[in-house]
């Protein structure tokens, strides 16, 4: 394989956020994008990059191509982990967060009659890989009521895991920012009340990582499964696995073993693949670094509070996101009385060219609203507009 393209890495002014949108070449699409919970947009030289290592990747044996970024590979687990607190032979790159918990659900040891718990507020996939366990394996599988996040407090969550969790209870799919609402749960202390019991924690990282400020130790989870084409805004099919290293031999991923494998050297054999997606991950993170994590952090609380605080107090709006510091990011929800959630999208895009995400419970829809770096105040406006046009005419 010949020597890795890079491109260079344009110059902008980290603290001119319209420059730093420009960069992302987001004006090309003809509506509002505020759906970066479903997955960010990569920036134009993460594309470039991507494109030319596609093409390096073609003209080679795709095992030599993996073989020749070796080097690459282990610095970008170094750099993704490092963002979290942990070590790069502590992390593994894989395609996303299904698969990262997928290899933790499926891997763990069961005893017939082990417990498990979930909540309704957690992705319906993981909910759904421990359902397949559970059904197969003879595990019981308790499922928490978090339907009303926007009125329980953290106390009275950390109660119901209380009550759920028992002395049987073997594992615990914990959402750091729940998906719907973007909410971000007391992890800390349920993690703490699990592990006393002798469960260990899996949690569900997609909307926090490069989102939300968290170091892994010091959350004290087991398992950690995260997506880096969300808030990273890195190639489409990248997420990372972390375990803590006294978990690790624990668990058997569905996966095949090679003579010698240890640690997270078990969770890489996943057959040939887009391989160019994970050093395209080398800028995406260069990217991000330039502008600095802390920063790009503050600024996503800012991008909410812009809007919400113009919102907030309309007549028929209703936020269901508490608002307070370290209670959420970039990820809100919101509703109008009287429209559903289903409805309030189609009139956001028809009408005002909004791209945002239908979200919701049984019997309650609402609007989950995602802007992110490429996002300016004058693009919020237009939101903060089209709701008080639509609370305001109905
Ligand atoms: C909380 C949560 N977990 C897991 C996922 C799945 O992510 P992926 O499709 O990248 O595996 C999502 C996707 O939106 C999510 O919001």
């Amino acid at each position: 394989m010949g020597a890795l393209y890079l491109p260079p890495l344009p110059h902008f002014d980290t603290t001119d956020w319209k420059s730093i949108k420009s960069l992302y070449g987001i004006d090309r699409y003809p509506y509002l994008h505020l759906n970066s919970g479903s997955a960010g947009i990569m920036p134009n030289l993460v594309i470039q990059q991507l494109a030319k290592l596609t093409d390096q990747m073609n003209q080679s044996p795709p095992y030599e191509f993996w073989d020749g970024l070796a080097e690459l590979r282990y610095t970008n687990r170094k750099r993704l982990g490092h963002l979290i607190g942990a070590r790069a032979d502590e992390v593994a790159v894989v395609r996303n967060t299904t698969e990262a918990i997928n290899l933790i659900v499926f891997g763990t040891h069961t005893q017939r009659g082990d417990h498990w718990v979930c909540a309704t507020s957690d992705y319906p996939y993981g909910i759904g890989a421990m359902d397949q366990v559970a059904m197969t394996q003879g595990i019981k599988l308790s499922k928490l009521p978090l339907d009303s996040l926007d009125t329980l407090t953290d106390k009275e969550i950390i109660n119901l895991y209380d009550q759920a969790i028992t002395t049987q209870t073997r594992l615990v799919l914990l959402s750091h920012m729940t998906y719907r609402e973007g909410r971000i749960l007391p992890v800390k202390e349920i993690t703490k009340l699990a592990q006393s019991r002798g469960a260990k924690v899996l949690l569900d990282a997609a909307h926090t990582y490069a989102h939300i400020d968290h170091d892994v130790k010091d959350l004290g989870i087991d398992y950690y499964a995260t997506s880096l084409h969300k808030w990273l805004t890195g190639p489409h099919g990248t997420g990372l696995l972390y375990i803590h290293p006294s978990a690790v031999e624990q668990i058997n991923p569905p996966l095949p073993y090679l003579e010698g494998d240890t640690h997270m050297d078990k969770f890489g054999h996943l057959g040939t693949r887009a391989f160019q997606n994970i050093a395209g991950l080398e800028y995406a993170l260069t990217f991000q670094e330039v502008i600095g994590f802390r920063k790009k952090r503050r600024r996503l609380k800012e991008l909410s509070d812009y809007w919400t605080d113009q919102v907030r107090h309309t007549p028929r709006v209703k936020i269901l996101t508490p608002l307070a510091k370290g209670k959420s990011g970039a990820v809100v929800a919101f509703s109008i009385d009287g429209i559903s959630g289903s409805v309030l999208l189609k009139r956001l895009y028809d009408e005002y060219g909004i791209h945002a995400k239908v979200s919701g419970y049984p019997g309650k829809s609402f609007i989950r609203v995602t802007p992110n770096l490429f996002t300016l105040e004058s693009d919020l406006d237009k939101l903060v507009a089209a709701i008080h046009a639509i609370a305001a005419a109905e």
